[in-house]
């Protein structure tokens, strides 16, 4: 603010800042998540990435990302057993549901649940006081995957599954999705374990589109509901947690190996961007992407090959050679293997990028706290460069003109 000092007049306002898209700006100081763009790292925590998929579960990482340290086990016990007890929706949610239209978004469905959430638990407006915020916190978690598979059993117009208290977090979402007459669901271990590192890696990214919306609208105080509500609908864009849907329709458009080569020339003439590729941060192979490409062989040799990955290596293989790329340091990003994955595995498209917001909800959650308790924070409020006119007259509309 001592730059506002810096004046070129009296009339002038100070010197400021103009970084559209904060492409130089920092908009906080965050303890949670560490990400180096050049080396390809990414760490929650102080952890990396790649130790904590293969040696946590996703609620342990979440604890990480929420509270700062890994759990012991008997926190971790009580952690689960808290979430567990969350995983239950109120009945009006349901019959919110079903008043959407049979073809409705997942997505969109799922951000106005959330949102529509936050009348059901007025209490959650106590922003400031702190057991309310972790109250609220727990019933986001347990909740996301309920709302997220109802929103799936809605599209195909089967009856709500409940959530079983037997399973774990990623099993008791598969059996949310798919249990079907079966008196007990049994999910496949490697699918349900692969589920569980592909919520580890989305758990948290630091400042991207949808954490800096968290963290702007929760600045008004507003509750955690309609603030994760605004996170969700940042995320479902095309060029944010969207991605990962659009990577798969690009697939089905390329349909065949030998069409790669004319793809890629139509990318770099400018005609479309190569989906799941490219990102602000990572200018080297986005860690989260390698971690993919490694659980993706576990899932195959579960569901057999996924036709589509032979043409998605194809375009890795060419792309990370062409000039384009390699000058612009563009690499696979998160959503390029995840949704080929996704499919494997049995998701329809339009629900992958629910699946990246049931577990990012923990890292949206862990921002808003950090930012509600920063004294340094305050109300979001960028300025602007005004470009309009100067003050004029309104003319009467009969003085206007045709
Ligand atoms: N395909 C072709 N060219 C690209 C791509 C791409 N996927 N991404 C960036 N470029 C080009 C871009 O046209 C520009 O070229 P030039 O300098 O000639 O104008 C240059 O690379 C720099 O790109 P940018 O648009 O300035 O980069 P950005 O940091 O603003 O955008 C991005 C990052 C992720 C939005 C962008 O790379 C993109 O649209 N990628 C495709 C969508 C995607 O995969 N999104 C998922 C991101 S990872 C998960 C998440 O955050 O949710």
């Amino acid at each position: 603010m001592d730059l506002r000092q810096i004046k070129s007049g009296a009339e002038d306002t100070g010197l400021m800042t103009y970084d559209p898209a904060f492409m130089n700006t920092s908009s906080c100081r965050s303890a949670i998540t560490f990400i180096d763009g050049d080396k390809g790292i990414l760490r929650y925590r102080g952890y990396p990435i790649e130790q904590l998929a293969e040696q946590c579960t996703f609620l342990e990482v979440a604890y990480l990302i929420l509270f700062g340290e890994l759990p012991n086990q008997p926190q971790l016990k009580e952690w689960i057993g808290e979430i567990t007890h969350h995983t239950m929706l109120h009945e009006t949610s349901k019959k919110f549901l079903e008043g959407f239209r049979y073809d409705a978004h997942p997505m969109g469905m799922l951000t106005s649940t959330v949102a529509a959430l936050s009348t059901v638990y007025p209490d959650s407006r106590q922003v400031l006081d702190a057991e309310s915020r972790l109250l609220q916190i727990k019933r986001l978690i347990g909740k996301m995957p309920t709302l997220a598979a109802f929103t799936y059993r809605h599209s195909v117009g089967y009856p709500y599954v409940y959530p079983d208290n037997d399973l774990n977090y990623a099993e008791n979402f598969m059996n949310m999705l798919w249990k079907m007459v079966e008196p007990k669901y049994q999910a496949n271990p490697v699918l349900a374990r692969a589920l569980d590192i592909l919520f580890i890696l989305h758990a948290d990214h630091e400042q991207n589109c949808s954490a800096n919306a968290m963290r702007a609208v929760g600045s008004a105080q507003t509750d955690p509901f309609l603030a994760t509500a605004a996170a969700c609908a940042a995320l479902s864009g095309p060029l944010h947690g969207g991605a990962n849907e659009e990577v798969l329709k690009m697939l089905d458009v390329i349909g065949s190996k030998d069409k790669v080569p004319a793809y890629i020339e139509k990318v770099k003439a400018g005609e479309f961007k190569l989906m799941g590729f490219g990102h602000r941060i990572y200018k080297n192979y986005d860690p989260r992407a390698k971690v993919i490409k490694w659980a993706a062989d576990k899932v195959f040799e579960v569901t057999g090959r996924n036709a589509k990955l032979d043409i998605a290596l194809e375009l890795e293989r060419i792309a990370l050679e062409d000039e384009y790329f390699v000058k612009r340091k563009l690499y696979p990003n998160v959503d390029f293997y995840s949704g080929i994955m996704y499919q494997a595995m049995g998701f329809k498209p339009e629900m992958f990028t629910v699946l990246f917001a049931i577990p990012r909800t923990a890292g949206w959650l862990a921002q808003w706290q950090e930012m509600i308790t920063d004294p340094e924070q305050k109300i979001a409020r960028p300025r602007q460069i005004y470009t309009g006119h100067e003050i004029r007259d309104v003319i009467p509309m009969e003085k206007r003109g045709a």
